[in-house]
């Protein structure tokens, strides 16, 4: 394999003239509903840099939505991947027991930041895990209902489609939606939903839980609250730790399961394995996906025995679930992010990033905010500072003008005026420098 050195044009457009040719086919051949962001083809990964079939190379400051954390087909994980596959495939674990899953696991129980013993289930996707999080809170507590956040992005099945907020694209048309659902305004600090202001609020948002739960759902229904740490598609918004400790003690109050859905944040994404590792409380079940299995697709369920030990015999699992391949990757994920601090990679990244950040929202006044924590931060986008009138265009334009210049970006947020850099923890400085001196030069270009 070629070794990548940094992001490089030859074609005198993007997507050059192969990748328009394979965009074609790709157009022709694929549904029209499964999103096509940056429209070229890569033929090669390489630490934070892919080439696509044009022979131009791009810095990838998405890192397949915070798959990625090793970067590219990270050599030892690709030996790993290539001993098992010599050894066997699959076995379908309900049938057949292998180490792998069995280590997984217990590698997985020892970390998590959940009190008392625990227990993991494998499954294949991020919503598949908070499918299965939600089964088991249900049976669990006997109850049925679940509150959701306003901003959630939980999946795209039927139930966690239910439990995501976004209408446009992910749920027009797709109704009717799981019933049991509530949704409550997440503390959204930059845009507070009750008007207040973060300096002086004195956490109000904390006080609307219990409020929801005299208002809205019945204590005795609720079987579990899921929230991501830090909301992924959302727009990369933090919950106040004030917040998490009144959810926390509302949840012991009522009986409710504290579901963490960790599928963007975990894998060191953070600064920490955990982004609850930064949390003043802790959940009962997490969910994570996306970096576990280093492109390799794998999710899991950890959370306390007692509850994970709830669902019958038989009615949780799947064919592929914890697959011995992805659970090779997996075991050398965690291998590696251990040896190498990763989580301290994502801390630095986080320093350079937040300074060049902040920079950027000195001298361009349509960044009205800077926020998240580790390697997974963003910038929002606003007309004015003072009306915060979302700025969805000048978004669109920018990250059009970065792929022309190597390099990949990605939106997010509900209006789709957010920048989210999601680079992998392999990135040297030079590069991620090389990075915001495109985006540098983008802004000014577009504004
Ligand atoms: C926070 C969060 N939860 C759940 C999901 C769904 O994961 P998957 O696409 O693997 O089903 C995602 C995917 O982006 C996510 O970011």
């Amino acid at each position: 394999m070629k070794k990548l050195t940094g992001p490089k044009i030859i074609t005198p457009s993007v997507p050059g003239p192969k990748a328009q040719a394979l965009f074609e086919k790709h157009v022709k051949n694929t549904p029209t509903g499964m999103s096509r962001v940056l429209p070229t083809f890569v033929a090669q990964g390489d630490g934070a840099l892919f080439e696509d079939v044009d022979g131009n190379v791009f810095l990838d400051f998405g890192a397949g939505i915070s798959v990625l954390n090793v970067g590219y087909s990270h050599p030892e994980v690709v030996q790993a991947v290539k001993e098992q596959a010599d050894k066997f495939f699959h076995t379908m674990v309900n049938c057949v027991l292998y180490e792998q899953y069995t280590e997984l696991a217990s590698r997985l129980n020892d970390i998590a930041p959940i009190s008392g013993e625990k227990k993991t289930l494998f499954l294949n996707s991020g919503a598949e895990a908070n499918e299965n999080a939600i089964k088991i809170a249900r049976k669990y507590t006997k109850k049925t209902d679940v509150i959701v956040f306003s901003g959630a992005f939980h999946g795209r099945t039927l139930l966690t489609m239910s439990l995501t907020s976004k209408i446009k694209p992910y749920k027009l048309g797709f109704g009717p939606f799981a019933p049991g659902v509530h949704r409550i305004d997440f503390p959204y600090c930059y845009r507070c939903p009750w008007g207040q202001n973060k300096d002086t609020c004195n956490t109000f948002c904390a006080t609307r839980l219990e409020e929801f739960f005299i208002e809205y759902a019945a204590p005795e229904d609720v079987a579990a609250v899921i929230i991501e740490p830090i909301q992924g598609e959302g727009g990369f918004i933090l919950p106040p730790n004030e917040y998490l400790t009144e959810l926390r003690k509302v949840c012991d109050k009522y009986g409710v399961i504290l579901i963490a859905d960790e599928i963007q944040t975990a894998m060191c994404r953070t600064g920490k394995m955990f982004a609850c590792d930064d949390w003043p409380v802790k959940p009962d079940i997490i969910t994570i996906a996306k970096s576990l299995g280093a492109g390799i697709p794998i999710s899991a369920v950890i959370g306390k025995s007692e509850i994970m030990d709830a669902p019958q015999t038989g009615g949780i699992g799947g064919t592929f679930s914890g697959n011995p391949i992805a659970a090779a990757a997996a075991l050398k994920v965690l291998e590696i992010m251990k040896r190498d601090n990763f989580e301290s990679k994502a801390r630095h990244i986080g320093e350079i990033v937040t300074a060049r950040l902040t920079n950027l929202q000195e001298k361009y006044s349509v960044i009205g905010d800077v926020r998240g924590r580790g390697a997974m931060m963003a910038i929002e986008f606003v007309k004015d500072r003072n009306t915060k009138e979302p700025a969805k265009e000048i978004v669109d334009e920018i990250v059009k003008n970065c792929w022309k210049k190597g390099l990949l970006v990605l939106s997010s947020g509900a209006r789709g005026n957010v920048i989210r850099f999601l680079m992998s923890l392999v990135i040297s400085d030079d590069l991620l420098n090389e990075g915001f001196d495109i985006i540098d030069s983008v802004i000014a270009e577009v504004l």
